[in-house]
């Protein structure tokens, strides 16, 4: 399913699409506020990405510029062990060259159009408290504070952790089953 707005193409990862990952994945501007990933975890990374595009239809998905048909980001779902289950998390992250231009809230908005269509229940999206731009892309897609949490229990690593109903609403969404893939499921994807 592809996913078009005034500026933006959204579409299921490809595998050509891999080395423009890892080598987003691996860039320190691009990761801020994220993982810090080698080549080894962004191809992993790569390789859920993949593997969640085939069993959720708004899954982490590139952000492509239709301009220059050039991935400027991602955005979509992953998935997050919290409070010792399994769940959908959503995310979104720039090149910092194509911040600041409302690139992110029309990918998100347009992405989260096709989730409400698609599926009832409530999403999760953790936030750091610092991260004004992330929280402002947030509020402006419909999610609500819900709580403070820390990354791995550590107090030294705050979040902040959002809600929005998705559909009709309803629980948490919980992660896919991994059986259909035939691939382990991912030990923890924290840090989106
Ligand atoms: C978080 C992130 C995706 C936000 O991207 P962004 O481009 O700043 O987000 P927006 O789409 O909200 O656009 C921001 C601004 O562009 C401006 N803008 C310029 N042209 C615009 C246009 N045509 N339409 C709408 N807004 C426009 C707006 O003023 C908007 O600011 P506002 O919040 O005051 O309305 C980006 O900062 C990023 O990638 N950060 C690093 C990764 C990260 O932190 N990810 C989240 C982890 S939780």
């Amino acid at each position: 399913m592809t996913v078009e707005t005034e500026r933006l193409l959204l579409r299921r990862p490809v595998e050509a699409d891999r080395n423009r990952f890892v080598e987003l994945f691996t860039d320190d501007e691009f990761m801020v506020y994220g993982a810090r990933l080698n080549i080894d975890s962004a191809n992993a990374r790569f390789d859920h990405m993949l593997d969640m595009s085939e069993l959720v239809a708004y899954a982490k998905q590139p952000i492509v510029e239709r301009a220059s048909g050039t991935i400027v980001g991602y955005t979509g779902v992953g998935v997050i062990s919290f409070d010792g289950a399994e769940y959908l998390e959503w995310g979104w992250r720039l090149v910092p060259a194509a911040r600041g231009k409302g690139l992110a809230t029309e990918a998100v908005t347009a992405l989260l159009a096709l989730a409400d269509r698609t599926d009832d229940g409530k999403m999760l999206c953790f936030i750091e408290p610092e991260n004004a731009p992330s929280r402002s892309v947030a509020d402006k897609v419909g999610f609500h504070w819900w709580k403070h949490a820390e990354w791995n229990g550590d107090a030294d690593e705050p979040t902040d952790v959002l809600v929005r109903p998705i559909g009709a609403g309803g629980p948490l969404l919980r992660a896919p089953s991994w059986q259909s893939t035939g691939n382990p499921s991912p030990s923890v994807i924290s840090r989106t």
